[in-house]
């Protein structure tokens, strides 16, 4: 392919609020250090309806566009020279943040503005049939899972989630083996439903609190997933008396996905003591008005809980998530009860402005 050759991408355009497909320039053939990489399978979320939603992308120094795209299945095409571990043919799965600066090995960690982010944080994504990366920002990817690989990025950040809030939780334990959360996750989105499989990969007990009916096809999913499913309205009550109730019925840990505030604190009272909350999702424009937090305060200290916001994932976590797709390829459930919608990229855009309703997971197919 020469490089006067052009590529289809989506893109989000400064000032503009819907996606462009775009032609670009191809990214030519992968240099000394580089792998040249075929995007293969292309996951649409949230996060990218929010990038259009603002209207602001944050594109790449002095340019108009950002190509979106950060949950990729990709196969390489195309070795540099100087590489080493990767052959054509490979099936990797694509890092989304790299430091600009020294990242010591957890990019993830950093604050913002010392890093990029592909697809989201002024660099360009993976919306597009082809790209060059370096090697190190490549994982391989088990052949087991391929069918389900696209969902490694949304489900590294609930391994992300968990592995943290563990990591804290057993600094505080007498005896580190026996933590076993009662878990609760909110919401019913891709981020909740990947909260589920990591935590019913590792055989935790999880209650999943959503809005819809229990014949809804989320909510079986979540049930056939070992998760007992129960209406947010029982759960989610005015946070300001003392709930004596948490220790009993409550949760050790609590997978906040709906990135509502007003869930998060009122669904804070049923966390137990020495719980921790964890914010998965975070409102993009949070609310302008105020809302009671001095019971959540009160019980935070009562009960020595904390409360956790996590972002991104690191290449562990992603080991992890295809640890636990494996899992749920093993549980013998339809891989389209997760991925709900596939679509091209000519057709994609709709999919960039909605999710469908009852959906999961939208990808793209190249
Ligand atoms: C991505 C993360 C990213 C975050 C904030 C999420 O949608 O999954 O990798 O760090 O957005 O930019």
């Amino acid at each position: 392919m020469g490089s006067e050759d052009t590529l289809k991408a989506i893109a989000a355009f400064c000032g503009q609020q819907d996606p462009h497909l775009i032609d670009i320039e191809d990214v030519g053939q992968a240099a000394n250090n580089q792998v040249r990489c075929r995007t293969v399978v292309l996951g649409i979320c949230g996060t990218d309806r929010d990038i259009l939603a603002s209207g602001s992308p944050w594109v790449p120094e002095g340019e108009d566009h950002l190509v979106l795209g950060h949950e990729c299945l990709a196969q390489v095409e195309e070795v540099g020279k100087e590489v080493t571990g990767f052959e054509e043919g490979d099936w990797v799965v694509p890092l989304v943040r790299r430091a600009k600066g020294n990242g010591a090995g957890r990019p993830d960690l950093l604050p913002p503005g010392q890093y990029l982010e592909r697809g989201i944080y002024g660099a360009h994504g993976f919306a597009c049939s082809h790209f060059n990366d370096a090697p190190e920002f490549l994982l391989h990817v088990p052949e087991a899972i391929l069918d389900i690989a696209v969902l490694s990025e949304p489900v590294s950040i609930t391994e992300k989630a968990v592995r943290e809030a563990t990591q804290l939780a057993r600094a505080r334990l007498p005896d580190v083996r026996k933590y076993q959360p009662r878990v609760l996750v909110t919401g019913q989105g891709p981020i909740a439903m990947a909260a589920v499989l990591t935590v019913r990969s590792r055989g935790w007990e999880c209650v999943m609190l959503g809005r819809e009916g229990p014949e809804e096809p989320r909510a079986l999913l979540a049930a056939d997933l070992g998760a007992d499913y129960q209406p947010l309205s029982d759960w989610v009550q005015e946070h300001h008396e003392y709930n004596s109730a948490a220790e009993t019925r409550g949760f050790d840990l609590i997978l906040e996905c709906t990135g509502s505030e007003r869930v998060m604190v009122n669904v804070a009272l049923w966390l137990r003591a020495l719980g921790t909350m964890v914010w998965v999702g975070a409102p993009w424009v949070p609310e302008k008005t105020s809302l009671p937090v001095g019971a959540m305060m009160r019980d935070a200290i009562l009960r020595n809980q904390l409360f956790l916001g996590t972002v991104n994932s690191a290449s562990t976590d992603f080991e992890a998530a295809f640890e636990t797709l494996y899992w749920f390829v093993g549980q013998g459930i339809s891989t389209e009860r997760l991925i709900t919608e596939r679509t091209t990229l000519e057709k994609s855009l709709p999919l960039y402005m909605m999710r469908p309703k009852n959906g999961i997971k939208s990808v793209v197919t190249f």
